[in-house]
């Protein structure tokens, strides 16, 4: 078509307005079990490889544990009130396996069982949705003991505990998730050793990659039995949003490997019903994958699930080892994946990990939203028909309470509004995205970074325990209210 003078409208050339949230839209917050509970030796619990591990001198920062935390296990009728206030229409915690089947094995602990029951009627009562994730990296140490997640029989225990919760709570609880970040129980677990147990032996991890998914499997199986017809069942991964630093075919190489053993390790099986051929190759050093993987195992793991959980905080930039260069622990520090002296992907330790430009988090994470919005969109195109939720996002900041009581926090306002654009983008490029989790509800234990990151809404004055609501609270409550973002 020719014009000579084609007349444009200044409504045509500005960009379209993103509709709102979806009708529904899941807003809630997130937590896990040993990270706010405390109470770690009341009512029959029984130690998990945390309670080791951050016993262990050196292990975290400050050496600090997790024996009091946020003395949730006490104080969560208040909690539930600061949802409420909030006006969360969903709440995202974890349950302690130790302590509703001390040991890992054998019959359920009533009383812990009846900690999570009064938790979730509260939430009931406050018209709050409960969302359970029966593993959130806190596995019975007698577990441990016994081999852990490099032991195929823990996939089979980690079933069992799953019955035994929906047996419990599958009456008030519609939203299910197997596990939190398996990459994470997995790879800073066993490889790099940054996390509880604090092994540091690649093949242990992958053994321990294979075992999660292959226990994801089968407590899908063990829901689908127990749970009513209506319950949904999830997983939560922090999949990585890997990006080549640059251009070259050697970065691009870097970026697919951290995308098979950062990604599709989990994704593969459990999406696609099979583990990527890349990935099998990459890491046949490591381990015999023929043996390792069992007739029937793949079938198993690709169970069916309702929804998607996606974890993300920020993206990762890796790159070819210019030749000659050492491998530089730091860098894999710095990018954000742990503390550990070398890289946290197995098999990985050529690789050059860098932080990507740009304003970073207390945790020196680089705040880029537009991962998020490409974690999304990429989900949704490869698996088209399986809704998405983020269940994690968030960001730490050195907080200050003023002598006025109040904590002003403008940084993560801007870090949630950005990601929650993020999502909108997504949705409104076609992703169907149910909800959003923003990590965390209250400043809590941060793994082996201890008490000294705080990615609360609500401060916690750890002496007193006192809450205290910062500017992003209130900011929260106003978008859940409105159902959409402030100009
Ligand atoms: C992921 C984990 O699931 C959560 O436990 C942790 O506190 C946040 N990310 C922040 O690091």
């Amino acid at each position: 078509m020719t014009s000579a003078h084609t007349e444009v409208s200044p409504a045509e050339t500005a960009p379209p307005a993103l509709p709102d949230f979806p009708a529904g839209f899941l807003w809630g917050a997130a937590t896990a079990a040993y990270q706010i509970e405390g109470a770690v030796d009341e009512d029959g619990r029984t130690p998990s490889i945390w309670d080791t591990f951050s016993r262990t001198p050196g292990r975290i920062a400050g050496g600090d544990t997790g024996d009091r935390a946020t003395e949730h296990y006490h104080r969560y009728r208040q909690d539930v009130r600061l949802m409420a206030e909030l006006g969360l229409g969903a709440y995202r915690f974890s349950v302690s396996w130790s302590r509703v089947q001390p040991t890992g094995r054998g019959p359920a602990a009533k009383q812990g069982l009846d900690f999570y029951r009064r938790l979730v009627d509260e939430l009931l009562e406050h018209g709050i949705q409960p969302a359970l994730t029966l593993y959130h990296w806190d596995l019975p140490q007698d577990l441990e003991d016994l081999g852990g997640w490099p032991a195929r029989d823990t996939a089979g225990r980690f079933a069992d505990y799953a019955a035994l919760v929906a047996d419990a709570l599958g009456d008030r609880v519609g939203l299910w998730t197997t596990l939190n970040e398996p990459w994470c129980s997995a790879f800073l677990g066993y490889g790099s050793g940054v996390h509880a147990p604090g092994r540091a032996d690649w093949t242990a991890a992958l053994r321990a990659a294979h075992h999660l998914n292959l226990g994801h499997g089968l407590a899908v199986e063990a829901l689908r039995t127990a749970l009513p017809h209506d319950a949904r069942i999830a997983v939560s991964h922090n999949l990585h949003a890997v990006r080549p630093r640059t251009d070259s075919a050697a970065d691009r190489e870097a970026a697919r490997r951290i995308d098979a053993v950062g990604n599709r390790v989990f994704t593969g099986p459990m999406l696609d019903g099979a583990y990527p051929a890349d990935l099998i190759s990459d890491t046949a050093h490591l381990v015999d994958w023929s043996e390792l993987v069992h007739d029937g195992d793949p079938a198993t793991i690709a169970r069916p699930i309702d929804l998607l959980g996606v974890n993300y905080y920020t993206p990762t930039v890796v790159s070819a080892l210019p030749e000659g260069q050492a491998p530089d622990a730091a860098a894999a520090s710095e990018a954000g994946h742990g503390d550990g002296a070398q890289s946290p992907f197995a098999g990985c330790g050529d690789l050059l990990f860098t932080r990507a430009p740009g304003p970073r988090t207390a945790m020196g994470w680089t705040i880029d939203p537009s991962g998020l919005t490409e974690l999304l969109l990429r989900l949704h195109r490869e698996h088209p028909g399986l809704p998405l939720m983020v269940t994690e996002n968030g960001a730490a900041f050195d907080d200050r309470l003023t002598p006025e009581g109040a904590v002003h926090d403008p940084q993560r306002i801007a870090y949630l509004h950005g990601h929650l654009d993020a999502v909108r983008q997504a949705i409104a490029a076609g992703a169907d995205v149910r909800g959003y989790f923003l990590w965390s509800l209250t400043d809590n234990f941060e793994w082996a970074h201890g008490y000294g990151k705080r990615f609360g809404l609500y401060h916690v004055d750890y002496p007193t325990q006192a809450r205290t609501a910062k500017d992003s609270a209130r900011w929260y409550a106003e978008v859940i209210r409105r159902g959409t973002l402030p100009d």
